[in-house]
This record gives structure tokens, C-alpha cells and sequence, in this order.
């Protein structure tokens, strides 16, 4: 059967129709043509067709690294839409498409839109539609979708293709070994930030028999407070957000994930409501430089808290003010644990140099990558 379209004369790019072969039918495609919407006023020429998305559509890439070295890399794809595109693209699957067909097809689409892992996100947003392991989904090629699945997992692509995070579709995002709940009012957190677990529970393991605590400052998810008392019995930990959205996101997780009741939840500045001075403190603060903040990944930038993101002028204004107050908060012998972004190692040494003249080690570690990332402090 074809490729259902309804186009006004619109040449279609040849990947829209590459999975309606004469045996199955994959997709049932609409382009609406609405200049009037979502086009510019004050272009002439509206009679200007281009392929590909409206600017509500898929904009940007798609990685979710929050590091300024990825911030403007939107892909190719992305970065070469003329401004000016209007079309709608509605990409649906039809019922009883089978699930193999209906991963090449969600695959192709989500490629068009500019992902860099296509084929990752349409398994993984099946297996959620689906509720199944991903690993099912390769055993289970000739399922066939019912309507309603075949409706969700349309639904769920489409948010995708405008570049929604997978995370944020799913609603969750493993870290650390943890099932973390997740969504628009926390940052979706990153496999790099748990170097920063890593470097705390060595520093504990270094310190057998002492009873610690910690406090994570910024918390967001829960993901570093959790993944740290997951890994330590012993330890009670403080976890702080000045966003009261991320604290009810942190506390569905830790009613999920804190076995033991080791983790406190606490709101405010920084360090300010600490109620007492902890062993270590460790954060993922926001370290965007404000001027890179639009040249961000559409998925980031548009999804999100902007809370989490954006740090000032030098994307250092919290890590400085966190400088500033660590004396106060660290008992003796303690030890901070920061991440920075790649380009931040020798603003944040100066920084350290100037703020804490009483921290004898003070060093930035790099990540699995090579690049800078971590910034440690130690008392
Ligand atoms: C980059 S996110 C990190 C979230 C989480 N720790 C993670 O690694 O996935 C930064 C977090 O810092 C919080 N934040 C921003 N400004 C803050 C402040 N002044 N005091 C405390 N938390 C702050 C944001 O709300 C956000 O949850």
C-alpha cells in the first residue's frame, strides 16, 4: 500500500516514503501547510516550500550533555533548516505495524529530525510504549502493534522529533545504577556527573570507621544524594535545592530509592540552610556562561529548568558564591567536590586561590573523556 500523504504539491524528501515498499504500509504522513502560522510576518514569498520541520518541530540536536563544549553543536542536519520553514510534518504508524518495521520507520524519522542516536531513542521509547525491556523488542520483531499502541508510540515519536529529552518521554533516567524519576522541573542527569559519586565514596572508603555526612547542593533529581547513600550505609546525607519543583521530584525518588532514611531534603540558597557543618559537600551547580545559554541543544535549552543551566556571564557565579562559603559549612578535614565545565579549570583554581587560603589540596580531575571536570578542594 502507498505512503498516505496529503501534500499540496510539496516535493517530499525521499526518506519520508523509504519504508512503503509494496509490503507493508509504516507511515501515514500529513504536511500542513500553514504559512500564516508559524511563519514569519515580515517574510515575503510565502509560497516557499522547504523539507523538514516547523520551527515548533525538531530545531536542534539532540545529545543532552549540558557541557558548553556541546552547546552549539546542533548537527548538521539541524543547523542547515532555513529560519524560515513552516511545514508540519505528522509522522503516525498505522496499527499492526510490526515492532521491527515500526523501529526502522520511528528510527527514520527521528533521524530526519536531527538525533544523534535515532535508532537508541526509537527502541527505548517503544519498550516504555510497550512496557517491556528493551532486549524484548529484539525477540518480538513480528508483535504487532495494536492502535493504541501504534497511537502512543506516534505520539511519544513526535515529542521526540521536537526534540523533547528521551528521559522526559520515558519520565525517567538511570544514574549511578539507580531508576530515577524525572521531568521537566529537574534536570535529566548526566552519566558524567557520576565521576562525582565515584570521587566521594573513595574519599569515605579512605575514612573507615568515621561516621559522615554529606550534602549534595543542587540536588535536582536526588540522583548524586541517592547514588551516594545507595553506596554508603553509614552516611547521612543533606540533599538542597533552592527549586521547590526539584525537591518534589527529589522526594518521589528518595520515597522510592532511600531504604535506609539517609537522605534529608532541604531548601534554600547554597549552603545557607544546612542546619549543621557536614564532611563533605558536593554539587553539580549550573556553570553555563549566559552568552552560550541560546547556542544550546535544542533539548536542553528548550526543556530544561533554565535554573539548572545558566550560571552568569562566566557560568561561575554559583560555584563562586559555593567557594566563598565552604570554611563555614566543612567541618575540619573535609572535602568539596565540584563539577565545572571543560573550559573552567583555570577560573576555578584562581577562584579557589583567592576564596579558600585555608584549603591545602585543591586539584581538577578530568573525566573519562579527557576533559576537565572536576573540581576537588580538600581541607
Ligand atoms: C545542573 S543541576 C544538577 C542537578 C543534579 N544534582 C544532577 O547532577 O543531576 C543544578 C541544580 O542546582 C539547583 N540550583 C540552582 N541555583 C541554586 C542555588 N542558588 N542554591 C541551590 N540550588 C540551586 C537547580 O535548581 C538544579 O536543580
Amino acid at each position: 500500500m502507498p505512503c498516505h500523504k496529503v501534500t499540496d504539491d510539496v516535493n517530499l524528501p525521499d526518506s519520508v516514503c523509504r519504508d512503503t515498499d509494496e509490503e507493508a504500509v509504516l507511515a501515514v504522513l500529513r504536511i500542513d501547510l500553514r504559512p500564516g502560522k508559524a511563519r514569519r510576518s515580515d517574510q515575503a514569498g510565502d509560497a516557499e516550500v522547504a523539507h523538514g520541520f516547523t520551527q515548533a518541530g525538531a530545531t536542534g540536536g539532540m545529545t543532552s550533555d549540558k557541557s558548553p563544549s556541546h552547546q552549539t553543536n546542533n548537527g548538521d542536519k539541524a543547523l542547515h533548516k532555513p529560519e524560515h520553514m513552516w511545514q508540519q510534518i505528522h509522522w503516525r504508524l498505522m496499527p499492526q505495524t510490526p515492532v521491527g518495521r515500526a523501529i526502522v520507520s520511528a528510527t527514520q524519522r527521528l533521524d530526519d529530525a536531527g538525533s544523534s542516536t535515532p535508532n537508541l531513542d526509537a527502541q527505548v521509547i517503544l519498550a516504555h510504549v510497550l512496557q517491556v525491556e528493551r532486549s524484548w523488542l529484539f525477540a518480538h520483531y513480528d508483535y504487532e502493534l495494536t492502535q493504541d499502541e501504534a497511537e502512543r508510540y506516534s505520539d511519544a515519536v513526535a515529542r521526540r522529533a521536537a526534540a523533547e529529552p528521551v528521559a522526559y518521554i520515558v519520565g525517567k533516567k538511570e544514574f549511578y545504577g539507580l531508576e530515577l524519576l524525572v521531568d521537566r522541573r529537574v534536570l535529566a542527569p548526566r552519566p558524567e556527573t557520576e565521576m562525582l559519586v565515584d570521587a566521594v565514596l573513595d574519599w569515605i572508603e579512605r575514612r573507615p570507621g568515621r561516621a559522615v555526612t554529606v550534602a549534595d547542593i543542587g540536588t535536582g533529581s536526588g540522583a548524586i544524594a541517592l547514588a551516594v547513600a545507595a553506596n554508603c550505609p553509614d552516611v547521612t546525607v543533606y540533599a538542597t535545592d533552592v527549586s521547590q519543583e526539584a525537591l518534589t521530584v527529589a522526594a518521589s525518588n528518595i520515597a522510592c530509592l532511600d531504604a535506609r532514611d539517609q537522605v534529608r531534603l532541604v531548601q534554600g540558597d547554597l549552603l545557607a540552610s544546612l542546619p549543621e557543618k557536614v564532611d563533605i559537600i558536593v554539587a553539580n551547580l549550573p556553570y553555563i556562561r549566559s552568552d552560550d545559554f541560546p547556542g544550546l541543544q535544542a533539548d536542553v535549552r528548550d526543556y530544561e529548568p533554565k535554573l539548572a543551566l545558566e550560571a552568569g556571564p562566566e557560568g561561575l557565579d554559583l560555584i563562586e558564591r559555593l567557594l566563598a562559603q565552604l570554611p563555614a559549612y566543612l567541618k575540619p578535614g573535609g572535602a568539596a567536590f565540584l563539577e565545572i565545565g571543560h573550559d573552567q579549570r583555570e577560573a576555578v583554581l584562581a577562584l579557589a586561590e583567592r576564596l579558600l587560603p585555608g584549603a591545602h589540596d585543591v586539584a581538577v580531575r578530568e573525566d573519562y573523556h579527557g576533559r576537565d571536570r572536576l573540581l576537588i578542594i580538600g581541607f
